[in-house]
């Protein structure tokens, strides 16, 4: 009989409770041991509910009980996940957490410990939810060097952009609406400012390229600008706009960045819609595969943190090589990487030429009606874009016009 203890009896961690106890004897049969809940961990105590009797307030009482073999991690940000999380390790406890800000911060240190100390760190539910992602990556994709990953890792936003793309709604709009249907937080900035997509991306690189990412070196634009406006000049290039976390290997250079991103039709994720999420993994053997379901929520997070319960069951005395080491990987300046840009000018024919001669080839799209257009440029590294960019403000302003209003990277 291996005994778990939760820490944070929230969302997940009452998810994970709920499916220890429904699906005890799958999960037995695959563990090929019975898995027990021994202590909820939580400030609060929970009355009348299944867990009441094994609630406790005193993270010592787990930290100093020989009988926890197993620590579940689902309280959230750093504080005190990091000091339990690591305590936990060091007392020889195997942790599962679903924490993604844990990881992508601590995740370097917490795998060294578990390394020393001949337990496991696991943390499939950190990124994509119940989506299976991080153990294929270090198991069905072992094989391969991974050269690309592109996902939409944030369920919030890709609801707020699919809401604003099917129904031409702002952005303010479909924002209220996700908070109130509770996908948002009340405070939505980790999610619409990309932080959330940040670290998930982090970790999916860290974890593809076997090196410590710093999420900080990775760039980070949100979703707040996009309006509906772009989306009805998506429509007429028959393309949406999508919150893309990607890391790209080649050359021995790794890009990462998370940005909306305009993308066509027939891009695999262009499919992707509502609260789901979409990943795509290539790698230089296999070529594409997606992973695709639900990234958030309680039960399919919750499956995610059982089924590393169950990995550290089947490895209570052997620490299973995942993760990697502490050779921090170096990320290329974004201004390096290379797109299409889709962008808005405030202005009116006379603009047309001078994008024409500043930009190189470009597609124009007209919505008509407007005091402006919109052009679609081929492809071009970032800093050039820029370069060109302020050229075309400077030629604008001297004629009396606004000139850009939006850009949009497009891979179309
Ligand atoms: N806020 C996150 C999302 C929750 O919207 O995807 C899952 O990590």
């Amino acid at each position: 009989m291996i005994q778990v203890a939760i820490m944070g009896y929230g969302t997940i961690g009452s998810g994970v409770a709920e499916i220890l106890d429904k699906n005890r004897e799958e999960i037995a049969a695959a563990a090929g041991e019975e898995v027990a809940l021994k202590y909820v961990l939580d400030l609060r105590d929970f009355p009348d509910s299944p867990v009441e009797d094994r609630i406790v307030h005193d993270f010592k009482i787990i930290e100093e009980d020989p009988e926890v073999d197993l620590v579940v991690e689902t309280m959230g940000g750093l504080n005190p996940s990091y000091p339990f999380v690591r305590a936990s390790l060091l007392a020889g406890k195997h942790v599962a957490t679903s924490n993604k800000a844990l990881v992508a911060a601590y995740g370097t240190e917490l795998l060294s410990i578990a390394r020393e100390k001949g337990v496991n760190f696991f943390f499939e539910a950190s990124v994509g939810g119940g989506i299976p992602i991080i153990r294929p990556l270090y198991r069905c994709l072992a094989g391969e060097r991974i050269e690309e990953i592109t996902g939409i890792l944030n369920g919030t936003t890709n609801y707020i952009l699919t809401k604003m793309d099917r129904e031409g709604s702002s952005f303010e709009g479909a924002l209220k609406e996700a908070q109130e249907l509770g996908y948002a937080e009340r405070n939505p900035e980790a999610d619409v400012e990309g932080f959330d997509a940040c670290r998930k991306i982090a970790i999916l690189t860290a974890m593809a390229t076997g090196h410590e990412v710093n999420y900080e070196d990775i760039y980070t634009e949100g979703i707040t600008k996009i309006t509906d406006v772009d989306f009805q000049y998506a429509e007429k290039l028959g393309a949406s706009v999508k919150l893309f976390a990607s890391s790209r290997m080649s050359g021995g250079q790794v890009h990462a960045w998370v940005a909306p991103v305009m993308i066509g039709r027939s891009h695999p994720l262009y499919a992707v819609n509502d609260v789901f999420n979409g990943i795509l993994v290539k790698g230089n053997m296999l070529g594409t595969s997606m992973f695709y379901g639900s990234g958030a929520g309680k039960l399919p997070t919750a499956s995610a943190v059982v089924a590393d319960i169950i990995e550290a069951v089947q490895n209570l005395h052997t620490n299973v090589k995942i993760g990697w080491d502490e050779k921090r990987l170096t990320i290329e300046d974004v201004e390096t990487a290379s797109w299409r840009y889709f962008v808005r000018i405030a202005g009116g024919e006379e603009l047309k030429e001078k994008a024409e001669s500043i930009f190189g080839h470009v597609e124009i799209v007209d919505l008509g009606g407007r005091k402006e257009f919109a052009i679609l440029t081929d492809e071009m590294m970032e800093i050039e874009f820029k370069g060109r960019a302020a050229a075309f403000d400077g030629v604008a302003q001297a004629l009396g016009e606004d000139g850009i209003r939006q850009r949009i990277r497009a891979e179309l």
